[in-house]
């Protein structure tokens, strides 16, 4: 089926939980990048592991991420979340098939939603993983309401995401970087592919707040127990 590298994007500021650079925080035993990885490392249908670091932070991050046997390279990262899984592609080794993006804030994830993700980029080329919103969605602007909108067709969107990697190729090379695109989807399709959607778990949320952050410390050992200890 060809090479699977994974690109986890890991070079943010961590602005909304007060500046701290999350990825480096410590999460169970060891830093959330860390963990993150280590889901792919155990899953056997991926080969590398490339990680985009904060620039002045690649040495410490390869550092600590030895313990990591795919770890391929750690590249700087650059000032949107485009630009460094764009650094992180160009670093993916040259005969992988498939590329998956994950953002290194997303430690609960499972190996079956891995395994899901890739089987929908064999067969479709470009999948992602999204769950149905669950509250009342409504446009706001300026203190007021003022439209509505219907949930029915709107899905939260996760990663992992995957690509033919040359598809993702394409769409960085094509697609004007103004950091815009929050998602590789929205690159993606931009170039008018389609992506297909794959059911996601609500437990496989982003750190992004200091909430988020205690949420994950409370769930993380009931995690780690069923996902990595036989
Ligand atoms: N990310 C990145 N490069 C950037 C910005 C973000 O690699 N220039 C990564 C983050 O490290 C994270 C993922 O993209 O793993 C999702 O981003 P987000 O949750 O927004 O993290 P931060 O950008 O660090 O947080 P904030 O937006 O609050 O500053
Ligand atoms: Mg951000």
């Amino acid at each position: 089926m060809g090479r699977v590298c994974v690109v986890i994007p890991a070079a943010g500021e961590g602005t909304r939980m007060g500046g701290l650079p999350k990825q480096f925080n410590t999460l169970g035993d060891s830093p959330l990048l860390y963990q993150t990885a280590w889901a792919f490392e155990c899953h056997n249908r991926v080969d590398d592991i490339v990680v985009a670091a904060p620039a002045d932070t690649t040495a410490h991050a390869r550092h600590l991420m030895s313990g990591i046997s795919k770890l391929v390279r750690v590249v700087a990262g650059g000032a949107t979340r485009q630009e460094s899984v764009a650094a992180g592609l160009a670093a993916a080794p040259r005969d992988s098939v498939i590329v998956l993006v994950h953002d290194a804030a997303r430690p609960f994830i499972e190996a079956a939603a891995i395994t899901e993700v890739i089987a929908a980029v064999v067969l479709h080329g470009a999948a992602a993983l999204a769950v149905p919103v669950a509250d009342t969605v409504r446009y706001a602007e300026g203190g007021f309401f003022t439209g509505e909108a219907s949930r029915r067709n709107l899905f939260a969107v996760q990663t992992p995401q995957g690509f033919r990697r040359s598809l993702l190729a394409e769409a960085f090379e094509s697609c004007v970087p103004d950091g815009a695109a929050t998602d590789e989807v929205a690159l993606v399709r931009a170039c008018g592919h389609a992506v297909a959607r794959v059911p996601g778990r609500a437990g496989n949320f982003k750190i992004t707040t200091g909430e988020d952050w205690h949420r994950a410390e409370r769930r993380w050992p009931a995690f780690a127990r069923r996902n990595y200890e036989s």
